[in-house]
């Protein structure tokens, strides 16, 4: 695909950048002094088997799958995906924290999925799933973000670890969940805690079959199931909840009253009253947008869920005791919550293509949200849209709505999904087109999945711009930047997931020849960070 017009536009964006300096900002950022220009180039299209990057930035691996995280025995799971970080002694020090989101059975168990499983395998893969709390600091002899071996904050959470279900009566005959999985995107409160949301959780205990009325029947959306009710016959509904950890004491909990479905992330934002609301989406074709608002400061443990109507531009509360549909079809607001993802359209919440990452834009409040696509519609490229409730009050149950980007041949993206903002005010998202689909029509074109970048004010505001490309059948995921602006953290999920052998695996990244590929965690720094992300002065 050509990127000649978005070059250009680029060039005319970082126009202020001398020629000498461009040319120095191409090496890694160590000896480069703080402020310099960044990047002059954005990234073509790319099928290279490597971290692509913009000319300015330089990455290196914190950590990856696999790799001994305490004495314990504890270590990096796989398929990373949401990152978080809690400052500790100063801002270069703190507790990262990684969601774990699903494994590549092939490198996991060294078997081919369509092989049976054994209760090892299984076993394998669920201690490689859920969270990692890790710390991090900058090492003050090489100036770069490195894991600290056998913190005594290091730990792990895994499909495993039995998790308190926060509800008002027990679900499937108990108050506790064992493990959590499926944990893609997240989100984290005022309080300091994380969300870790799990998503498509039907792939490893399947759905409870409520179509059939049989409720030991068991279904799921995916293709490809992880089968693992085959040796531990877990109940569906403990999964598919978004999950509270405090990333200091390791403590966890399931918050029911955010509702279940196929949570994409957990964004939080706090009212002038001190409460949270939670913007959620179920990552589904149709799938709902789905708001909770707390009843009280300091906690979500309590409070209502609504859904988007986009036809009506209302939040609509799926509260069993107001809705009389609700009552006819469920039997309590506990039922309700737990078949979220049914409710939604009954009480006429829009069927969504797919809403995946959700960010709140910090001059504007404007709340955008990534629809990644939906191939049934033939929204094959997806976009992001704008909603901005009204009177810029996340209490409110009335909103405008209107698309921000459209992804497409003319904007060079496909596949919007995880949203974040840099300390400079411009917009970052990763794209996700799937392993299955990136080396087909539509979505050759695009090469591998990216990172891109756009400015929310100027002249060149709304022009994305590739600055990053992920290693074959891989997805950029989890960005965050440190509160300086100076380091993005991005995680490299799931590299080679379509590798049909571990002698000729599709991607040998991040190790190179004769390795198997990994995901894992990177910190990218360099020139074109120190002149976009630093935060507007005063
Ligand atoms: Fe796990 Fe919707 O991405
Ligand atoms: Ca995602
Ligand atoms: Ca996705
Ligand atoms: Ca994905």
């Amino acid at each position: 695909m050509s990127t000649d017009w978005s070059r250009r536009r680029f060039l005319a964006w970082l126009g202020r950048t001398p020629p000498a300096l461009a040319l120095a900002a191409s090496v890694p950022r160590r000896g480069l002094a703080r402020g310099r220009p960044g990047v002059v180039t954005p990234l073509e299209s790319t099928r290279a088997d490597v971290l692509s990057l913009a000319p300015g930035l330089a990455y290196h691996v914190i950590v990856r799958e696999g790799d001994a995280i305490n004495a314990r025995g504890e270590v990096f799971g796989t398929g990373n995906d949401y990152l978080q970080f809690f400052p500790l002694e100063g801002p270069q020090d703190g507790l990262l924290w990684v969601n774990h989101e699903y494994p590549v059975e092939l490198f996991v168990n060294g078997r081919p999925r369509e092989l049976p499983k054994t209760r090892a395998d299984v076993t394998r893969e669920r201690m490689m799933i859920g969270g990692s709390i890790i710390r991090v600091r900058r090492d003050p002899e090489d100036n770069r973000w490195a894991m600290v071996q056998d913190d005594r904050y290091n730990r792990r959470i895994t499909a495993e670890t039995p998790i308190p279900l926060i509800a008002p009566r027990p679900i499937a005959g108990s108050m506790t969940a064992i493990g959590t999985l499926a944990n893609c995107a997240g989100g984290v409160t005022p309080w300091n805690t994380v969300l870790t949301a799990e998503e498509n959780y039907d792939l490893f205990y399947g759905e409870v079959d409520y179509k059939s009325g049989d409720s030991n029947k068991r279904v799921t959306a995916d293709k490809r199931p992880l089968r693992w009710h085959e040796h531990f016959p877990l109940h569906p509904e403990h999964y598919g909840w978004v999950v509270e950890v405090d990333p200091f004491s390791g403590s966890a909990k399931k918050l029911t009253a955010l509702g279940r479905f196929a949570h994409e992330g957990a964004t939080v934002r706090q009212a002038k009253d001190g409460r949270c609301v939670v913007y959620s989406g179920s990552d589904e074709k149709f799938g709902c947008l789905y708001k909770f608002i707390a009843d009280a400061p300091g906690s979500l443990e309590h409070g209502t869920l609504y859904v988007a109507s986009f036809d009506t531009r209302r939040w609509v509360p799926l509260v069993w005791a107001e809705q009389p549909v609700l009552r006819k079809t469920f039997y309590d607001q506990l039922d309700v919550l737990i078949r979220a993802r049914d409710a939604g359209p009954l009480v006429g919440g829009s069927r969504l293509d797919r809403p995946e990452g959700i960010v709140i834009d910090p001059v504007t409040q404007a709340v955008l949200v990534s629809f990644t696509n939906n191939t049934v519609r033939r929204n094959f490229y997806g976009s992001i849209v704008r909603i901005d409730e009204t009177g810029g009050d996340p209490l409110a149950l009335t909103f405008e709505h209107s698309t921000f980007l459209a992804g497409g041949r003319t904007t060079g993206f496909a596949c919007p999904d995880n949203l974040a903002f840099d300390p400079g005010g411009n917009l970052w998202f990763t794209t996700d087109v799937a392993g299955e689909d990136l080396h087909g029509e539509p979505y050759v074109a695009f090469g591998n999945n990216g990172l891109f970048v756009v400015r929310m004010r100027g002249p060149d505001a709304g022009l994305p711009v590739r600055v990053a490309a992920a290693p074959v059948e891989a997805e950029l995921t989890g960005p965050l930047f440190a509160r300086d602006g100076r380091t993005l953290f991005l995680c490299v999920q799931h590299p080679g997931e379509e590798s049909a052998s571990l002698e000729r695996p599709t991607s040998r990244w991040p190790d190179g020849p004769g390795h198997l590929p990994k995901s894992a965690v990177v910190a990218v720094e360099g020139g074109l960070l120190d002149h976009l992300c630093v935060p507007a002065k005063g």
